[in-house]
């Protein structure tokens, strides 16, 4: 892209960095040409009970998928991500915590505090019958206990699967189904942005949905009055009255499973995508490490949210296995108003803060007010993730927040990928507005012709991204599904791991991430199905077809698009439209919730009666020209009410 200014590394950030070009050159070449020579030497940065003698095996031909690392290694999480670290470190702060409202004082937690809690707290978990294999929903607010929770499972090999807490009921039940889930940890209320979601009456309804025997633990946030129900429901800090302070880690294999997150795809419901234990470490500390550039005694921050990938890796995972000070964060960016974030960086002198561009967008977009006036100085690196960052809002960033000083790393994953694959490194990457740069070590990209397959050995290209060998962070396999994972990424296009989206890939080999390629839409960073949206919709009396596409959006990057006809005789109305975006919010949480829809007498659709959604997709986005061939449409004239429709709604 031409008019994207290039900002080259900058002599302060070479000399703080722990690796500079000629060190990414000669570490890249050798993690490619020798990859169990080279993850032999870095998986050191981990304290092994049993230490790994085979490296890598790893099948990509479908449909056999099978990946594992270290495989013969043993080791515990929470003892690399706390244990290790006392000894040096256990004054130290490991978790800063920061509460909704900024009149609540900040919370700091040694390490030293940090192992009793979640020693306790894995007690509890015993206690309640959890051991080694076992399921564990999470369903937390951000705030420490949903650290110790993470850290507890890890501690006794049970297997966590955290559910973002502005899921509904009905989301958070299929979860702890489709896990078949001992225990639910929840809290009564989740304060956030000034308001409360009730998380105990919300895990009430979800239970009432699965079966008798799952347990709920509660902590208590807020102190106000929830129902508790004998046998079923037990208060967390009641239950650690009557434990032990003391919990020994359990030796785990590399390969037994640390967590499943679920995470949505472009058809059915959302996956089960499953994370083992040494892999997925090596991964994420290194990562955290090397793209923020961490130094000991650096404070780092991670404004995601825990229930998502990003919490998980870079909150929790790779910053406390690096015996790192991390942030956690319970509030929004726009409370009490737009310079929350500023104000904890200049509070907490935040060295590294990672956020996503639409935070981004939103606040570039409340004005520079918010930002003048506080003392930024001492961020050293920024990062972004969750979906393309748009030139604008990348230069507002750098010149704005980091004042020209700090570099940023936009760093392109995936919950699928365990952490970064495609990203700049403070001190190795000259930097391009917009582009997620270079791989990271040990990571092959690839572009491929979308139709066809074939790779593209031109630098300069454009097509879907694929990954061509694996790294130690990559997912496993779907849980309870490991067809449907082969299916999913490697089924399209054999050999390879497919990502999804699409890139292109410029004349120096930067690669441009573009978007999904499937049925996924990215709402704020983060993922939602289309096919999902449309089964919430449907399941409404009155709604007979619904068909969901992505829209660009100034903020979002992408809003929900709804086509929706209605069963016969049902009239149109704003009342009606209100009652179908509040139906998806309790069918999925408010997150699905429709940015437009638009009332459709017919869809467009093929003779044999599928729904054409590359029209439906034009359309949502003003493209009318480029609709393409309509003359394969069982009725063509629908597209012309459609567009009319189109312009009215906007
Ligand atoms: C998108 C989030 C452009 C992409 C870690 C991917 C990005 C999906 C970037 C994964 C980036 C993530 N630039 N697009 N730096 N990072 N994406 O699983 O479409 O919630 O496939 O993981 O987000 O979303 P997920």
């Amino acid at each position: 892209m031409s008019d994207v200014q290039l900002h080259p590394v900058q002599d302060a950030w070479k000399e703080r960095a722990l690796i500079d070009k000629a060190q990414y050159d000669e570490m890249y070449k050798r993690s490619i040409d020798d990859p169990e020579g080279f993850w032999k030497e870095h998986m050191q940065r981990l304290d092994w009970i049993k230490e790994p003698t085979r490296i890598k095996a790893v099948n990509f031909e479908y449909p056999d998928i099978s990946i594992k690392w270290f495989e013969d290694g043993e080791l515990n999480v929470s003892a690399n991500c706390i244990d290790r670290h006392l000894k040096d470190k256990g004054e130290q702060t490991a978790i800063i915590w920061e509460a909704d409202s900024p009149d609540d004082e900040a919370q700091h937690i040694s390490y030293q505090q940090l192992h009793a809690h979640v020693c306790k707290f894995a007690n509890v978990l015993k206690e309640m019958g959890v051991s080694k294999g076992d399921r564990v929903v999470i369903y937390l607010p951000m705030i420490p206990q949903a650290a110790y929770a993470m850290l507890a499972c890890a501690r006794i090999g049970a297997v966590h699967s955290i559910v973002f807490a502005g899921f509904s009921p009905d989301a958070l039940a299929d979860r702890i189904n489709d896990c078949d889930a001992k225990v639910l940890i929840t809290a009564d209320h989740a304060p956030r942005g000034g308001k409360k979601t009730p998380l105990k009456a919300n895990a009430d309804k979800a239970l009432k949905k699965c079966g008798d025997d799952v347990k709920c633990l509660t902590v208590k946030r807020v102190g106000d009055d929830v129902d508790m129900q004998d046998g079923r429901d037990f208060w967390l800090h009641e239950m650690e009255e009557t434990v032990g302070n003391d919990c020994d880690p359990v030796a785990m294999n590399a390969e037994d499973p640390l967590f499943i997150l679920y995470t949505s795809g472009s058809t059915g419901k959302p996956k089960g995508v499953v994370h083992t234990s040494g892999g997925y470490l090596v991964w994420t500390s290194m990562t955290h490490e090397l793209v923020f550039d961490y130094h000991p005694g650096d404070i780092y921050w991670c404004g995601a949210d825990i229930g998502w990938v990003t919490g998980h890796s870079y909150i929790v995972y790779g910053p406390l296995a690096n015996g790192a000070t991390t942030l956690m964060f319970e509030g929004v960016p726009t409370y009490p108003d737009a310079s929350r974030f500023w104000k904890v960086i200049e509070k907490h002198k935040v060295n590294q803060f990672y956020t996503a561009p639409t935070a981004i967008r939103a606040l570039m977009g409340k004005g520079d007010s918010f930002v003048e006036g506080h003392d930024l100085s001492s961020l050293k690196v920024l990062g972004t993730v969750g979906e393309p960052i748009n030139p604008e809002a990348w230069e507002w960033y750098f010149h704005k927040i980091g004042k020209g000083k700090t570099p940023i790393v936009d760093t392109w994953w995936q919950t699928e990928t365990g952490g970064h694959l495609i990203t700049p490194l403070p001190g190795a990457t000259d930097l391009k507005p917009g582009s997620a740069t270079n791989p990271f070590f040990g990571v092959k990209p690839v572009m491929l012709e979308a139709e066809s397959g074939k790779v593209i050995e031109a630098t300069e290209a454009e097509g879907v991204l694929a990954i061509a060998d694996s790294w130690p962070g990559q997912m496993r396999t779907v849980y309870g599904d490991h067809e449907r994972f082969a299916n999913t990424y490697f089924q399209q296009y054999q050999g390879y791991y497919f990502s999804g989206d699409g890139a292109r890939r410029d004349a120096d080999g930067y690669y441009w991430i573009t978007g999904r390629v499937d049925d996924v839409i990215n709402v704020s960073g983060h993922r939602m199905g289309t096919a999902e949206v449309e089964s919430a919709l449907v399941s409404h009396p009155k709604v007979s077809e619904a068909a969901v596409v992505g829209y660009p959006h100034d903020v979002k990057g992408q809003g929900i698009y709804c086509y929706v006809t209605l069963m016969a005789g049902e009239e149109p109305s704003e009342e009606l439209r209100n009652e179908l975006r509040n139906h998806v919010r309790e069918e999925i949480g408010p997150i699905a919730s429709p940015d437009l829809i638009q009332f459709a007498p017919g869809l467009p659709k093929t003779r044999s009666g599928k729904i054409m959604r590359r029209i439906l997709r034009k359309i949502a986005e003003d493209q009318y020209d480029s609709l393409g061939d309509t003359s394969t449409l069982a009725e063509p004239e629908v597209v012309d009410d459609l567009i009319v429709n189109h312009k009215d709604l906007k």
